[in-house]
């Protein structure tokens, strides 16, 4: 009996440790990477990721300009927050190898990583063309994809990757006319998350998908002229950094729907 009390109290010292040491990761220093970061929701987040100075994040867009803007956002509510941008195209998949060793030069190793760039058009199924399909794909799916693919080596054990999908993405979620090109790359996005989760437990790095309901950014606006969204980018933007940090303590390989409503 004693050898067994012994081995259960050695176990709750190993969970308690566990346990401090993730706090302390999530409360004290956090290497983060987040695309589509130069406005909407993704520059919410790195605003509420750049609250805690200790966080050391990369905001990546293709708007050099917006990302200056952001970082002196953050710079005005936290003065000692490392925010890094990062202006890319992540169209250009075969120079992810540059990007990657220019991001190691930045922070050598990262915590978390957040696919949220995406684009979306709004068009009926056969006036889609071959060029927009492509630049759907590329940005939805090829671009998390191989950005994950290029990242993993510069990637901590207990890390999280967090894809950002859509409500419409989830099997018997209500679908909309006109996005069958966005959705569906978005539904490859969530199936990619839960066999990814599978294929890198070994490397103790977890993966999870949020679906997202509608959101007021300039996405959705251009989307649905004129409609109002469930919920405010501010406030998407909160929960979404608080997920990236926490989420992975309780989920590996879930498609989570974070909606009031969809549109
Ligand atoms: N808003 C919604 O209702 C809603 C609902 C469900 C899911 N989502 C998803 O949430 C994410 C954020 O959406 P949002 O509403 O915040 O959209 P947004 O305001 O249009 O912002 C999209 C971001 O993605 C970036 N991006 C697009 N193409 C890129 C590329 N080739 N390379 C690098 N960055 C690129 C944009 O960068 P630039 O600044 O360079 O343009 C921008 O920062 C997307 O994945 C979207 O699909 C949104």
């Amino acid at each position: 009996m004693l050898i067994f009390d012994a081995i259960a109290h050695l176990g709750k010292m190993n969970n308690e440790k566990e346990r401090d040491f993730h706090f302390a990761r999530n409360t004290l220093i956090m290497n983060i990477i987040i695309t589509g970061a130069g406005k909407g929701i993704g520059a919410e987040v790195v605003k509420n990721l750049a609250r805690n100075k200790n966080h050391h994040i990369v905001a990546l867009s293709r708007n050099g300009k917006a990302l200056t803007e952001l970082v002196a956002q953050c710079k005005q509510q936290s003065p000692e927050c490392h925010v890094s941008p990062y202006e890319f195209d992540l169209t250009h998949i075969d120079f992810y190898p540059l990007i990657v060793q220019r991001l190691a030069s930045i922070i050598p190793r990262y915590d978390v990583l957040v696919n949220n760039a995406g684009i979306l058009f709004n068009k009926p199924f056969e006036k889609i063309t071959v060029a927009e399909f492509d630049e759907i794909y590329n940005v939805n799916i090829r671009a998390p994809f191989f950005l994950i693919q290029a990242m993993l080596p510069m990637m901590n054990k207990g890390g999280h990757i967090v894809n950002i999908s859509s409500m419409g993405a989830v099997q018997g979620a209500k679908k909309f006319a006109g996005l069958s090109a966005y959705t569906s790359s978005k539904g490859a996005l969530t199936t990619f998350t839960e066999l990814l989760a599978e294929e890198l437990l070994s490397r103790d790095i977890r993966v999870n998908c949020l679906a997202l309901g509608s959101v007021q950014t300039e996405m959705f606006a251009n989307a649905f002229p004129g409609m109002k969204a469930g919920i405010a980018a501010t406030q998407m933007g909160r929960y979404i950094a608080d997920f990236a940090l926490t989420g992975h303590h309780y989920f590996n390989g879930k498609v989570l729907p974070v909606a009031t409503t969809t549109p």
